[in-house]
């Protein structure tokens, strides 16, 4: 079954926002729809399936302001996000994130490890490739491919309102070209893909063979938007 997270960043501020708007989004749907709020709204909010937009390698001790990958476990938590390009800004390290990775792993998590390219939209596919694969190389090293995701996500489309600012990159078949080369040389690891994802594109990057579902930010903030995606 193809995957949709939707990825509520640092929103909305308060709880009874974060109540509401999960509240809105529907429950039936032909993908397994995941909603990452913010931590500090995780057991509050109502929805089948949450996941987190980060967690620590360790499980506990002397780290302040860390999220414990046994205390997800512990309150239901399926999925967490890992290596986000807003993560890797503020200096998130490939090794860093393999380290999350497994530690969520040891807690029945699933990560979701994203990568991507940097800020410029003129690369073609080979240097997109070989900046994937030196991240990747190292985020995913030594887990199995089965038990995690890649998010595929050109950071320079990231929230960009037009993942077609170019359409040589972040279209449809650029993405799932680059989901197939992810596949093949790491063995068949599913592969969503972000950036940009909204109600009227959703369903062209669904329908791509290679990509597994989509990692939704701003789209998985307005419910109708979102609901029509998840339809
Ligand atoms: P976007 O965000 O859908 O707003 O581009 C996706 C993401 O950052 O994961």
């Amino acid at each position: 079954m193809k995957l949709i997270i939707g990825n509520w960043k640092l929103n909305p501020e308060s709880l009874s926002d974060a109540v509401k708007l999960a509240s809105k989004v529907k429950r039936e749907s032909p993908y397994k729809v995941v909603l990452c709020p913010p931590t500090v709204f995780l057991t509050s909010i109502d929805y089948p399936n949450r996941g987190a937009q980060d967690c620590f390698w360790n499980e506990k001790g002397a780290f302040t302001g860390q999220v414990s990958p046994s205390s997800l476990a512990k309150l239901g938590i399926k999925y967490v996000i890992l290596g986000h390009s807003e993560r890797r800004n503020l200096g998130e390290t490939d090794q860093q994130i393999n380290a999350k990775a497994y530690a969520a792993l040891k807690y029945k998590i699933t990560p979701v490890i994203c990568v991507g390219h940097g800020t410029t939209v003129d690369l073609d596919d080979l240097e997109v490739v070989d900046i994937i694969k030196a991240q990747l190389d190292v985020a995913i090293q030594g887990l199995s491919p089965k038990k995690i995701i890649v998010a595929y996500e050109p950071v320079w489309a990231l929230s960009s309102g037009d993942p077609y600012a170019t359409k040589k990159v972040a279209s449809p078949d650029h993405a799932e070209r680059i989901a197939l080369f992810i596949k093949r040389k790491y063995g068949n690891v599913p592969v969503i893909y972000g950036g940009s994802v909204n109600a009227a594109n959703a369903k062209e990057f669904m329908s791509q063979h290679n990509i597994d579902g989509c990692l939704i930010g701003g789209a998985s903030l307005k419910p109708a938007e979102f609901n029509k995606i998840i339809s």
